[in-house]
């Protein structure tokens, strides 16, 4: 099943509970949280006391995406703020398998994010411990920038590494993902779908959420 995992990062702040409730109307069902720590990427956004927040005016899964350095520091932080999923990028993590496992440990699920220049291959090892892998369409840092092309190959690439593997990861996709980049990454092969600035344009973010959905679930994945 195709989901929408909206992204805040595009939201109005200073109504962030109403952006929420109507993305969810629309279809949403999990809330991506765009943490950036200005080291890692050229951006600041939020930390914990916000997803503690947001916490407490929805009961939609949470999937922290931690654009930070030294994430292993912050996992406990964001496990206690209420955190369901924490997707880590991996040009971060030296020592991967001990990070997804301090995240396990914490009683959330785990995710690894691959940069564009990144090589899917590189996640060979860890994909049999991880619950979605988030291949990032565009340089991470920003919302509203342009879908990078050569993700779809690498979304494809991913779902049949998951098939040779015998796996069940779900694959995520996020940045530039919009009604006219969607319908190719679901035939590529991803299922939780990552949409920002798609969503919250123009204040109407139920009616973009279902719109999107529409599109999204119109088009099916290709056979592996
Ligand atoms: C980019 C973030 C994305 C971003 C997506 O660094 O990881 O989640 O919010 O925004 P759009 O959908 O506008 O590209
Ligand atoms: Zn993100």
């Amino acid at each position: 099943m195709v989901e929408l995992a909206f992204s805040i990062l595009a939201a109005d702040f200073a109504h962030l509970a109403d952006e929420i409730a109507r993305a969810e109307r629309g279809g949403g069902t999990i809330v991506h949280v765009d943490v950036m720590d200005g080291h890692f990427v050229p951006n600041i956004t939020f930390g914990p006391p916000v997803v503690q927040a947001v916490r407490k005016v929805t009961k939609l899964p949470l999937d922290c995406h931690l654009m930070i350095e030294n994430p292993d520091d912050f996992i406990p932080e964001f496990a206690k703020a209420g955190a369901d999923m924490i997707s880590v990028q991996w040009e971060t993590c030296p020592h991967l398998n001990r990070t997804l496992r301090h995240i396990i440990d914490h009683g959330v699920l785990p995710g690894v994010v691959i940069n564009p220049a990144t090589p899917v291959d590189f996640l060979v090892e860890v994909l049999p411990m991880v619950h979605h892998v988030l291949v990032m369409s565009v340089n991470p840092g920003f919302g509203g920038q342009k879908f990078l092309l050569r993700s779809v190959e690498r979304i494809a690439h991913l779902r049949r590494l998951r098939h040779e593997m015998g796996l069940n990861f779900r694959i995520d996709v996020d940045g530039g993902v919009a009604d006219d980049t969607v319908e190719s990454v679901v035939r590529a092969g991803a299922d939780m779908l990552v949409a920002g600035s798609a969503i919250f344009a123009g204040g109407k973010a139920e009616e973009n959420a279902r719109e999107f959905l529409r599109i999204a679930r119109a088009a099916t994945a290709v056979s592996v």
